[in-house]
């Protein structure tokens, strides 16, 4: 399988550009030669036309019997050209073994006079010369290219891993010193000095990152002035996002810790992927495996209730073939504390103390008033501080001097970095009645009143057990017994607490 990652872009440098037409009918063998050149991994075409391109586009049909062989002559003289690809008058084709999936020539060449044999992909070891002889009823025809190949090599393999040092080197099959390697990423001149280093022609990436991708262009110029290029399109497989991602989640919420990778890893041709995620917690190291999916780049770890012990750095590593590559994600919890636990009295003074368990020291903190309908919570945020007083408060700690009915409900807390806000986090205050602490006020009131009413009863039961004594001793004054009766519990009621101990007394 040709990896994907590998896009190497076919530079055309025609050298000793000759059109290469053969004309039907003139003389025999008459052959010019032509070089291509081809970058290995991609395609390449070695032309060849029977007759001048405006000639043969117009022709309504190609002599009969017409058939083409191509052929590759040896790396030395007394070397046996061999055969490559022969397509007979009938249509036959038969093609060389070793070459067989990536050669061919146009279904309509025997038709259209278009020989022009493709190479796909182009390997290191098909430079060479190449003919085509194109045989009719009148006579022969050839065409003779030669195919140089530039090669561009990565060291180690792909996949480029972020942070790997990496060696692109180019060659070619030309046989002629080489004078001087320039690189070029993405058509600029590459200084070989301090991030890149050239190590005799090759180019040499100390800790490749994301900026680097793009395309890479080495230009090799030899001795005889013929200067060949090749392109190799760079990716690095790494991380999606920040290289340092901070989740913050509220104490008590689920948090999805993000591991994305940049690119599937099937578009290096891998298809070898282990993940897992790792903490160190209290001393102990916690890791958790994530299930292998090939058809995903997303390897997320999923924390369903967050405590401010949670908190931390976890390790995402991902073995993607025979690279590991790993990436830090800091889980920061956002937690609220109240100085008073439990149910709030109302009248007392509350603090709530919003904080977060990783401060890089840009952090702003703001609290709002979210109403306890959730359906209206929006509206009260905005309207909260206009109706109420309550100005949006910009540090961790909001102080309630003296919590009141209106103060019950949702509280929440929010943090701010300079990208926007970060997290927040809720609390709901909820207020029981009285507070006992404060008697002066409270008191007064039940107390007077239970003591009055005490007083009250007393009073009868004195006035009707004098009644009593004086029916028994004296019924001669009935008139005075009701009077007393009558009057005595009024002027009893205006001189209250005073008079209770001389009314037991009396009795
Ligand atoms: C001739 O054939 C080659 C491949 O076999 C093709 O790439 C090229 O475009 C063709 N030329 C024309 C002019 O159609
Ligand atoms: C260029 O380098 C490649 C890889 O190292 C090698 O296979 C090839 O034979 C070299 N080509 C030449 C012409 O040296
Ligand atoms: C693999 O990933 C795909 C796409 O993300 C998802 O639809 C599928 O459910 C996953 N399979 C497993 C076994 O996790």
């Amino acid at each position: 399988m040709r990896p994907v990652s590998l896009v190497l872009f076919l530079t055309f440098t025609l050298l000793a550009f000759n059109d290469g037409h053969i004309l039907p009918g003139a003389a025999e063998d008459k052959s010019r030669e032509k070089k291509v050149w081809a970058t290995a991994g991609s395609s390449a075409v070695l032309p060849c036309y029977l007759g001048p391109k405006k000639m043969w586009k117009s022709w309504k049909h190609l002599p009969d019997k017409t058939s083409v062989q191509w052929k590759r002559h040896g790396r030395s003289a007394h070397q046996e050209p061999h055969m490559v690809l022969e397509v007979g008058y009938s249509g036959l084709r038969k093609t060389a073994l070793h070459m067989r999936p990536r050669v061919s020539v146009q279904d309509s060449a025997l038709r259209d006079g278009n020989f022009s044999l493709q190479i796909d992909p182009v390997r290191s070891e098909d430079a060479g010369l190449y003919e085509a002889q194109v045989t009719y009823n009148t006579g022969v025809q050839s065409c003779q290219v030669e195919l140089g190949v530039i090669t561009v090599t990565l060291s180690p393999p792909s996949p480029v891993v972020e942070n790997e040092p990496l060696l692109l080197s180019c060659n070619s099959s030309h046989q002629v010193s080489l004078v001087e390697t320039r690189w070029f990423h993405n058509g600029r001149l590459v200084p070989t000095s301090g991030t890149f280093f050239s190590l005799n022609g090759a180019l040499s990436i100390l800790r490749p990152a994301m900026s680097d991708e793009g395309s890479w262009s080495c230009q090799l110029r030899y001795s005889d002035n013929v200067i060949v290029s090749a392109t190799y399109n760079l990716q690095i497989l790494g991380f999606d996002g920040p290289t340092n991602s901070v989740v913050y989640a509220a104490s008590g919420s689920a948090a999805d810790l993000p591991c994305t990778l940049n690119y599937f890893p099937s578009a290096f041709g891998i298809n070898m992927v282990r993940a897992h995620w790792s903490h160190l917690a209290g001393g102990h190291l916690q890791v958790w495996g994530i299930s292998q999916n090939l058809s995903s780049r997303s390897f997320p770890h999923h924390l369903p209730a967050v405590g401010p012990g949670d908190a931390g750095q976890y390790h995402c590593t991902i073995s993607v073939g025979s690279k590991t590559i790993s990436r830090v994600v800091t889980l920061a919890v956002v937690t609220v504390t109240p100085s008073i636990q439990g149910p709030v009295s109302e009248g007392s003074r509350l603090l709530l103390i919003c904080s977060l368990t990783h401060l890089w020291g840009h952090e702003r903190f703001q609290w709002r008033h979210l109403h306890s309908a959730p359906a209206d919570s929006k509206l009260a945020a905005v309207t909260s501080h206009n109706l109420q007083g309550h100005r949006p408060q910009m540090s961790p700690t909001l102080e309630i001097p003296r919590v009141s009915q209106k103060d019950t409900g949702t509280w929440e807390c929010s943090v701010y970095g300079p990208e926007g806000r970060l997290g927040a986090v809720e609390y709901g205050l909820q207020i029981t009645g009285a507070q006992v602490s404060s008697p002066p006020t409270i008191f007064s009131g039940q107390v007077i009143f239970g003591l009055t009413l005490t007083l009250f009863l007393l009073l009868m039961v004195c006035v009707l057990a004098l009644a009593l004594q004086r029916r028994a001793r004296s019924p001669a004054f009935p008139a005075l017994e009701g009077l007393v009766a009558v009057t005595v519990p009024k002027k009893k009621e205006m001189e209250e607490n005073q008079k209770e101990e001389t009314q037991q007394t009396a009795c």
